[in-house]
Order: C-alpha cells, then sequence, then structure tokens
C-alpha cells in the first residue's frame, strides 16, 4: 500500500542541495532513478524535474527505514527526509550539481510503486524511436528532454516578454476555418450541422492577422498552432507552432529590425548567447542561389558553388555543351584538399546528389601539374586555364562540377556542399549564423497546374519596381518576401502585404483565378482591402525549428512534448482512429471500403 503524502512537504529540488547546505534537515520528492545495495548501506538516485541527489539508507541509523528501502525499484515515487551530509573524501561526484553531499535518511514514504519501465530513463540507452513514443509519459522523464521541453518554454515566455514590450497585442484566431493557402494540404474537419460541408484547419493565421490590422490593432502576435498535410521530414510535423506577427504601416526594415531584436533578446534570455554582428547579413534570393544553390544557406562554412557555364558551353565535353544550350547550367563546388578521394567515396557523393534529380557528377582532381579526371582531356588549354582561375583550382584540391537545368543543378550541388561540410567537419557546431533571404521571386511555375503559383503567398506584394512585368514576364517579378534562415534552416518567413484591392485582384488572375473563384474564396479579404486598410506587412517564426536549433537537436520530436511519427500518427494516444459508424451517419460521412484495409 503507497504511503499518503501526508504533511510531508519538499523543501529542496534535486539540483539545490550543495556542500553549505550540510548538517540541515530537508525532504525531497521524485522518482527512483537507480538503487544501488551493497549489502549494508543503500544508495538511491533520487531525481526530479531538476536533477538528482543520491539519498542514502543506513542500516546501523535507521535499520527500519533501511529495511524499507529494499524493496524500493526503479521510478517508484518517493518522499524522504533527512540530513544533509558532506560526501565522504573521493566520494564526491563533480559531474552531479550535488555530487558534493548526500541525503542521510531518516523517513521514507513510498507514494506509488512503478512496473518496470519498457527502457531506462536515462540518455543514450539504445532503444527505438517507435518504442519511446510509444511510451511517451516514461520517454519525457529522460533529463535531455526535460531540458528541452523547459528550454520551450522559457523561449516562450522570452518571446512574450519581449514583444509586450513592443507594443504587440496577444489575439486568438479560429482553428476551425477556412482554407489558407500556404501551399500545403489542408486537414478538413466536418461540420455536423452542416452536412456535406467541411472546416479547415488553419495553415497559419494568414488572413486573420490581416484582418486585425484592417480592424486597426496595429500589432498583432500569438503563439499559435497551425496544422498542414504534407510529407513530413526531420524538420517538419503536421501540427507545429509559429510565433506570428502582423504589424501596420511598415516596410520591410522595421519588420527586420523588429525580428532581430526578438530573436537578439531570446537568445540571451535562455542561452545568455549575444548575437553578433547586427545587423544580421542579407542576400538576395538570386545570390543566394548563385553562391550556395539553396534559399536556405547554412553560411557557417564556405565551399561556395561557382558557376562556369560561359567557359565550359563550346567546350569538347558534350554533356555540358548540350546542357548549356538547352538553358541549363554548369556549376562546380572546389571540396578543397580533398585529392585522397577515392573512387568509392566518389561514387557515393554521385549516389548521393542522385538522390535530388542529378544525372551525374563529374570531377577533377588537381595534382601538381596535372589534371587527373575523366573529362580533361575534353578541355583546351585555355579552357582549363579559365576553370582553373575561376574555380582557384590549386594542387591537392577535388572539384566537383554539375550540369543541369539551374533547379536541379542548384538543388543537388547545394545539398552536396551541406553534405560535404559536414562530412569534411567544416561546421563550427557552437556558432549561429543568422541570414535574411529577400527578393524571392512572387511566382513559381507550377507544372502539374500548369499556372504560376504564389512562392510565398498570394497576399504577398510584388516589388514596386517589378510591376510592369506583372503581365509580361511573371516568372521575372521579385517579391517584397523575406525568409529568417539560421544555420541552413528557415526558421521563419514573411512579406509586405498587398493592401490595394485592385492589386489584389490582378494577383489572383495571374494566378489562374476568375473572378467568380476568387470572389467564393477570399470575398472577404477583398471587402477588407476596399474598407481603409493599412499598408502592413509581418512574419511567422517556426518556434518548433528555432527550439530545435536552440537545444541542438536534429529533429522536431526532441523539442515538442506529443510529436506525430512520419505517418502523421501519434503512437501514445493510437490518433488517428477509425470512427464508430453513429458518428459517421451524424456527420454524413460515409468511409470506402478499400480505405479501410
Ligand atoms: P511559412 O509557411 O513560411 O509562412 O511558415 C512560417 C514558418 O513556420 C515554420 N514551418 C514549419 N515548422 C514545422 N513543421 C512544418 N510543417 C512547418 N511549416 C512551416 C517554418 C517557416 O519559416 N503566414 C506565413 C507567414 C507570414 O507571411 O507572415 C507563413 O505561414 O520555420
Ligand atoms: P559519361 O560520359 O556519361 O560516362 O560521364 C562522364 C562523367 O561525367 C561521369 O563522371 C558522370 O558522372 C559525369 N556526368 C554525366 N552527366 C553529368 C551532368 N549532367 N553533370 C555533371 N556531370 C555529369
Amino acid at each position: 500500500m503507497a504511503d499518503l503524502l501526508g504533511d510531508m512537504r519538499r523543501t529542496h529540488h534535486c539540483n539545490q542541495l550543495g556542500a553549505e547546505d550540510a548538517g540541515t534537515q530537508v525532504v525531497l520528492m521524485g522518482w527512483v532513478q537507480r538503487r544501488r545495495d551493497h549489502g549494508g548501506v543503500i544508495f538511491v538516485d533520487l531525481r526530479d524535474r531538476e536533477g538528482i541527489t543520491q539519498v542514502v539508507f543506513n542500516p546501523e541509523m535507521e535499520p527500519v527505514v533501511h529495511a524499507k528501502a529494499h524493496g524500493l525499484r526503479s521510478e517508484y515515487v518517493i518522499g524522504v527526509c533527512g540530513r544533509v551530509d558532506p560526501r565522504p573524501k573521493g566520494m564526491i561526484n563533480p559531474n552531479l550539481a550535488t555530487g558534493a553531499v548526500e541525503v542521510t535518511v531518516t523517513e521514507l514514504r513510498i507514494f506509488n510503486t512503478a512496473e518496470t519501465p519498457p527502457f531506462m530513463i536515462e540518455e543514450d540507452v539504445e532503444v527505438t524511436e517507435v518504442l519511446r513514443l510509444k511510451h511517451r509519459h516514461l520517454d519525457l522523464r529522460r533529463p535531455n528532454l526535460q531540458k528541452n521541453i523547459i528550454l520551450r518554454h522559457k523561449t516562450g515566455a522570452a518571446v512574450r516578454q519581449y514583444l509586450n514590450g513592443n507594443g504587440f497585442l496577444d489575439i486568438e484566431t479560429p482553428v476551425l476555418t477556412r482554407s489558407t493557402p500556404e501551399g500545403a494540404r489542408d486537414y478538413l474537419v466536418p461540420s455536423r450541422v452542416n452536412p456535406g460541408q467541411f472546416y479547415a484547419l488553419p495553415q497559419s493565421p494568414q488572413l486573420f492577422k490581416q484582418l486585425l490590422m484592417v480592424s486597426g490593432f496595429e500589432r498583432y502576435y500569438q503563439i499559435v498552432r497551425c496544422f498542414r498535410d504534407e510529407d513530413l521530414r526531420a524538420d517538419r510535423q503536421p501540427e507545429f507552432t509559429q510565433i506570428d506577427m502582423e504589424m501596420s504601416f511598415v516596410g520591410e526594415e522595421d519588420i527586420m529590425a523588429l525580428c532581430e531584436g526578438l530573436m537578439t533578446f531570446v537568445f540571451e534570455e535562455v542561452l545568455g548567447v549575444a548575437l553578433i554582428p547586427q545587423p544580421f547579413a542579407r542576400l538576395t534570393y538570386a545570390e543566394a542561389m548563385d553562391r550556395y544553390g539553396l534559399d536556405k544557406p547554412d553560411t557557417r562554412f564556405g565551399l561556395e558553388l561557382v558557376e562556369v557555364s560561359d567557359i565550359v558551353k563550346d567546350s569538347g565535353f558534350k554533356v555540358f555543351a548540350d546542357v548549356t544550350k538547352k538553358g541549363g547550367i554548369v556549376k562546380a563546388l572546389n571540396a578543397k584538399g580533398c585529392i585522397d578521394f577515392s573512387r568509392k567515396e566518389i561514387d557515393d557523393l554521385t549516389q548521393f546528389v542522385a538522390v535530388y534529380k542529378a544525372k551525374g557528377l563529374a570531377w577533377i582532381k588537381v595534382r601538381d601539374n596535372e589534371w587527373q579526371s575523366p573529362i580533361a582531356k575534353f578541355f583546351t588549354d585555355d579552357e582549363k586555364a579559365r576553370l582553373a582561375e575561376r574555380i582557384d583550382m590549386q594542387p591537392g584540391d577535388l572539384v566537383f562540377f554539375m550540369a543541369d537545368q539551374p533547379a536541379i543543378a542548384n538543388e543537388a550541388l547545394g545539398q552536396l556542399r551541406n553534405h560535404l561540410g559536414r562530412q569534411l567537419n567544416l561546421i563550427d557546431r557552437e556558432a549561429f549564423h543568422f541570414l535574411w533571404i529577400t527578393h524571392f521571386p512572387m511566382f513559381a511555375w507550377d507544372e502539374t497546374e500548369k499556372r504560376y503559383e504564389a512562392l510565398h503567398h498570394p497576399f504577398t506584394a510584388p516589388l514596386e519596381a517589378d510591376y510592369g512585368l506583372l503581365e509580361s514576364d511573371p516568372a521575372a517579378v521579385r517579391s517584397r518576401a523575406y525568409d529568417m534562415v539560421l544555420n541552413g534552416f528557415e526558421v521563419g518567413g514573411g512579406s509586405i502585404r498587398i493592401h490595394d484591392m485592385d492589386l489584389q485582384s490582378r494577383i489572383f488572375k495571374l494566378m489562374g483565378m476568375d473572378e467568380a473563384t476568387y470572389q467564393d474564396k477570399f470575398g472577404f479579404l477583398l471587402d477588407a482591402l476596399k474598407s481603409g486598410a493599412p499598408p502592413h506587412g509581418g512574419l511567422a517564426f517556426g518556434l518548433d525549428r528555432l527550439v530545435m536549433l536552440l537545444c541542438r537537436e536534429s529533429s522536431l520530436r526532441d523539442v515538442i512534448a506529443f510529436p506525430k511519427t512520419q505517418k502523421a500518427s501519434c503512437l501514445l494516444t493510437g490518433a488517428p482512429s477509425e470512427a464508430t459508424k453513429p458518428q459517421l451517419d451524424e456527420l454524413s460521412i460515409r468511409v470506402k471500403a478499400e480505405a479501410r484495409l
């Protein structure tokens, strides 16, 4: 039978006691991390949210309590009353905050027993993530996850403190709503009272925050859950949290300055790290693609890409000549000093880029006075000299080349760059490199739908200088969108919005929507824009991604208390699950027989 809490009350957490507390009577409460019984004295590592303290049961001093301690097992929940004693010399544990002391127990209460856990509540235990997620309540007891969840709390608190102090109002927006076009699939919720009709869960509060600007709230924020039914990756969850913001009477500079201030405050509060330099570095989208191949470059290391299309376009290497004639590009990546890569290593890298649809990976090893390469023979001396200069080819270098349409060549080489950065240990893991990417293209061509799509979202304003190109050359129009990138991850994105009804209608038309369609979908926004909409803009940070980077983790699942798997399921609760026939009937829904298989 479990003991009652009774009048026992905790005096300290398990991280608090040190040599200066020797002689004090204390009460600690928590879980049995480990029990060591050497026949005489019993040692228990007692764990709570804050840390671990060693408690000791002595058979000579407290025979009754000691006898009771024999029954303790891992994860039992106990309270102990006792005296803080300095540990004998040689027994001090410098790796533990409380390693200088132990508590000699005079009273033990067992609040609850526990079944043997399916895995040890310790770091670095060899268990599958499936098992951990199924028993997430136990997994969450691990000190590392506790630390991450506490850090997440601190991040949210710092964000609120900063934004509250800068005139922002926290305003809630609906979860049962209409589709918002952030480019992913919607989660739909059937309406019982409107049979056959559905709400969409918001992919973001985008339209509501714009309406709040029209309503005159001037500065809005919300730490808000967003839902996107998209293919999942380590940095994507189907439900995730945004720090969502919108401001009136501002331009890009105002929003960027505010966001830099926010990040600086958060990093200082949460990690005690000062972010310098400020302002954050900036690259246009075009520069980022040119130098790094990706719109979220990791700038913690070099290995920049270099375009060489102009040098090789008439060369004897048919692959390069053909690709450039068909509108493609040839780019190089100089893996400095990597001349000793084996054929196998190069083949592995060729396989790596194939995942990004690259058709091949040509290479040149620069020996002291010759190039060793299957393709060197195709170039004239003049071409060789120009390549060597452009790519800074020095003896000892291994240079990779890729010829393809720009989208593929950039993506594949950009990913190869990140891969080599990790493989060659070029990345300073302690560093935080913030970067703004600006001047994104306004539209992206959707090959399946055969029409232009908004690259950010359709409420993003085009750059005024490019208005003239809207109808004549949509692909060349740049937008007023900006992303904040941290260590190669897009941590936030936003834009200055369209606040003019005519321009908004024009953009909808350019995206292939006829008036009836956009009136039906976004009529309420167009009405609002007609009713005195201020110039406005904003940004949303991905809180989960930000916390993942603050915690130096590589998966969002390590910073979300109850995350979902790659298949968007929750292994703890078993969601999603089938609905009963009466539930479905009430919603006027029939599930296809084959969907149940
Ligand atoms: P965007 O779609 O760029 O912009 O989203 C903003 C930020 O949210 C994070 N994010 C995600 N994090 C985890 N899992 C996901 N599936 C996921 N999708 C996005 C990213 C991203 O930078 N309404 C606009 C913002 C605006 O224009 O103000 C929006 O939602 O870190
Ligand atoms: P091949 O003539 O097809 O045997 O190719 C010779 C070398 O060029 C091989 O190392 C291929 O990996 C490489 N290669 C083939 N296609 C491309 C391409 N599109 N871009 C870069 N290298 C390529």
